[in-house]
């Protein structure tokens, strides 16, 4: 088994919470060589907090000293697709954060590349490892569930409009509620359906709550500066009859603080994902099959080995490149049919 080289674009949260201690974890398989932050003080400061040896402000700079075969893109999601071709280009594998990028376009040509120069283009759409999930493909692989024909898939907040950060400005994030949490679900809901390409999108996207203002949960917004939708909703038709409904939104007059979900209907049984619950019909009558021994997993421990299981050529169920490419092309055909 190769033992990896890895290092770090984007110092932020997600790298200092997730990425870097997964990677420590999987010593055995990775070294965490050096992280590349836009300001060298700060990624100075992580690399020492975390033991890491080397740490940069310029990412080519980084490339070509430490010469690593992995790298993980934790920028924000504009950057998704310089960082992640520059990786390529010097030869990495690379675990790239979630959405893909911030265009179809993009998204492709990452796809594209990776295969041309190969390499594993990965995203970190870690919800793929919880156990539920496993669970699922396992009633389904079972026959459980049948055919499956529908699903309902939704990541809302009630007013989750985050108060820092870029979450609010198109040109960084892309979107909004959609790009940032809808893809985590849809993702799955994709997945389940073998990742079919939908033939018809019916979507609407709003802002009433975002450019108005109010009270928010995850600070507070400015809602002169909000360029994203607060709530996208839409409805996907696929060639073999299938359907998705996917629901979305940052900013929601709701009751939960949070709510993420999906449910799925089969010919044979449906399955609802967090907690799981099994639909079926079983000696005669209609059961809810519950699974209480169910262990939660670490989810991005689990995807980042997932991800080295792809490097190392093994199976793996982390969302592939190809896969990555046709999420963002749905997102984006949703954006265009909710006029956005
Ligand atoms: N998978 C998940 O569940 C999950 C959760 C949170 C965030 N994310 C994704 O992770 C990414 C980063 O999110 P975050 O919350 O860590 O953001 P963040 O703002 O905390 O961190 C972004 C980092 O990128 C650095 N950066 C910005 N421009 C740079 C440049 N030109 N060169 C090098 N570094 C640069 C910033 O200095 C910062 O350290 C986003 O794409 C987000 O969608 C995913």
């Amino acid at each position: 088994m190769t033992k990896y080289r890895a290092v770090l674009i984007g110092g932020g949260s997600i790298a200092d919470k997730n990425h870097i201690p997964a990677l420590k974890q999987l010593s055995e398989r990775v070294d965490i060589v050096a992280v590349c932050s836009r300001d060298g003080g700060k990624a100075r400061a992580l690399a020492d907090r975390h033991g890491i040896p080397h740490a940069f402000s310029d990412a080519e700079e980084m490339f070509r000293t430490v010469g690593p075969d992995v790298m993980v893109n934790c920028t924000p999601n504009n950057l998704h697709y310089p960082f992640t071709t520059m990786a390529l280009e010097y030869g990495c594998h690379v675990l790239c954060e979630k959405p893909p990028a911030i265009s179809a376009h993009e998204a492709r040509d990452m796809a594209d590349r990776a295969k041309s120069r190969g390499r594993v283009l990965a995203y970190n759409l870690q919800l793929r490892q919880a156990a539920e999930w496993a669970l699922l493909m396992r009633c389904r692989e079972e026959g459980r569930l049948g055919e499956i024909y529908h699903i309902k898939a939704h990541f809302l907040r009630r007013r989750g409009i985050p108060g820092w950060g870029y979450f609010t400005d198109r040109a960084v994030q892309g979107g909004g509620s959609l790009m940032d949490l809808g893809v985590h679900v849809l993702d799955l809901a994709l997945c389940a359906m073998d990742y079919a390409q939908p033939d018809r999108i019916l979507a609407n996207a709003y802002d009433f709550i975002g450019k108005t203002g109010g009270k928010g949960l995850m600070g507070s917004w400015d809602p002169t500066k909000f360029g994203v939708e607060d709530a996208c909703m839409a409805y996907l038709s696929f060639p073999n009859n299938a359907s998705i409904m996917l629901s979305t939104s940052f900013a929601l007059n709701t009751q939960a603080d949070r709510d993420r979900n999906l449910e799925v209907f089969g010919s044979r049984g449906g399955a609802r994902l967090f907690p799981f619950v099994l639909h079926a019909e079983l000696a005669g009558e209609l059961a809810d099959v519950h699974f209480p021994y169910l262990e939660e997993e670490d989810i991005q421990l689990k995807n980042t080995a997932a991800f080295l299981d792809a490097c190392d050529g093994k199976p793996s169920n982390v969302c592939t490149a190809e896969e990555g490419a046709i999420l963002q092309a749905v997102v984006e055909q949703i954006y265009q049919a909710a006029g956005r």
